[in-house]
C-alpha cells in the first residue's frame, strides 16, 4: 500500500532515491578519510624534490597522462608486467594525483629506475630512436627550455598549504635546486622517482 504511494508520486520517489544513494555513498566514502592506509604515506615516501615537482608540472603540461596511467591494479596481468600494485599511501603527496585511465602507452606508476636517464633523454627527444614501433610523440623542445627557477619556491609553498611536509629550507633552496636545469632534466627526475617508495617489494 505505502509502496503504491511512492510509485505514484515521482517527486517523492526521486527524493527517496536521492536519500538512498546519499547514505550509500557516505557509508562507502567517509571511512576512507579516516583509514590510515588511505591517508598516511607509505614508509619511505618522500615529497617530490624541487626538480621532481617541476618535472611533474611538465608531465601535466605535455599531457602525458592522456596516454599513460599511474595506477597498477591488483591483478596478476598487471603486477607481472609493472610490479607491485599501487596503494593509496603512495599518492598522499600528489596534488593532483596522476592516476589517469587511458593506456595508449604503458602504465608509468613504477617506471622509476627501469631505464637509465640517458634512455629517457633519447626516448623523450624521439621515441623511435629506441623503440622503432613506438607511436609516442617526440618532445624535442624539453631539452631546450629552461625551468623558470623564480616560481619554484611558490610551487613548493602551494604544496605545503595542501599538506606536503616541505621545510623552510626546502623552500629557500628550491630556486637554486632547479637553476639552469632544463625541462627534460626535471621530467626525467620526476619519472625516475615514480613508484620507487615501494618498488623494492615487487
Ligand atoms: C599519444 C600517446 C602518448 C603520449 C602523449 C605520451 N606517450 Fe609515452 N608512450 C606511449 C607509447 C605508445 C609507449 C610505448 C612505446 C615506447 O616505449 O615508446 C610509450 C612509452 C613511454 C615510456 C616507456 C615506458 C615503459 O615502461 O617502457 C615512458 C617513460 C613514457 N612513455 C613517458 C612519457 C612522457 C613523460 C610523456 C609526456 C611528455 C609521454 N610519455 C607522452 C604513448 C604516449
Amino acid at each position: 500500500m505505502s509502496h503504491e504511494v511512492v510509485e505514484k508520486n515521482i517527486g517523492l520517489m526521486a527524493l527517496l532515491v536521492l536519500l538512498v544513494i546519499s547514505v550509500g555513498g557516505l557509508v562507502e566514502i567517509v571511512p576512507l578519510f579516516f583509514l590510515k592506509s588511505t591517508t598516511e604515506p607509505v614508509e619511505g615516501l618522500k615529497p617530490y624534490t624541487a626538480l621532481q615537482l617541476e618535472g611533474r608540472d611538465v608531465y601535466i603540461r605535455e599531457g602525458c597522462y592522456l596516454c599513460h596511467s599511474q595506477m597498477i591494479r591488483p591483478f596478476r596481468a598487471e603486477t607481472e608486467r609493472y610490479g607491485h600494485y599501487s596503494v593509496a599511501g603512495e599518492f598522499v603527496y600528489d596534488h593532483p594525483f596522476q592516476w589517469g585511465s587511458k593506456r595508449t602507452g604503458p602504465d608509468l606508476a613504477r617506471v622509476g629506475g627501469r631505464y637509465s636517464d640517458d634512455w629517457h633523454r633519447v626516448h623523450l627527444n624521439n621515441p623511435r630512436d629506441v623503440v622503432p614501433e613506438s607511436n609516442m610523440p617526440a618532445f624535442p623542445w624539453l631539452s631546450e627550455n629552461l625551468i623558470d627557477a623564480s616560481v619554484t619556491p611558490k610551487k613548493l609553498k602551494a604544496m605545503r598549504t595542501l599538506g606536503v611536509p616541505y621545510t623552510d629550507e626546502d623552500i629557500a633552496g628550491a630556486s637554486a635546486a632547479v637553476e639552469g636545469k632544463t625541462e627534460l632534466d626535471a621530467l626525467i627526475a620526476y619519472l625516475q622517482n615514480l613508484g620507487t617508495a615501494i618498488s623494492s617489494r615487487r
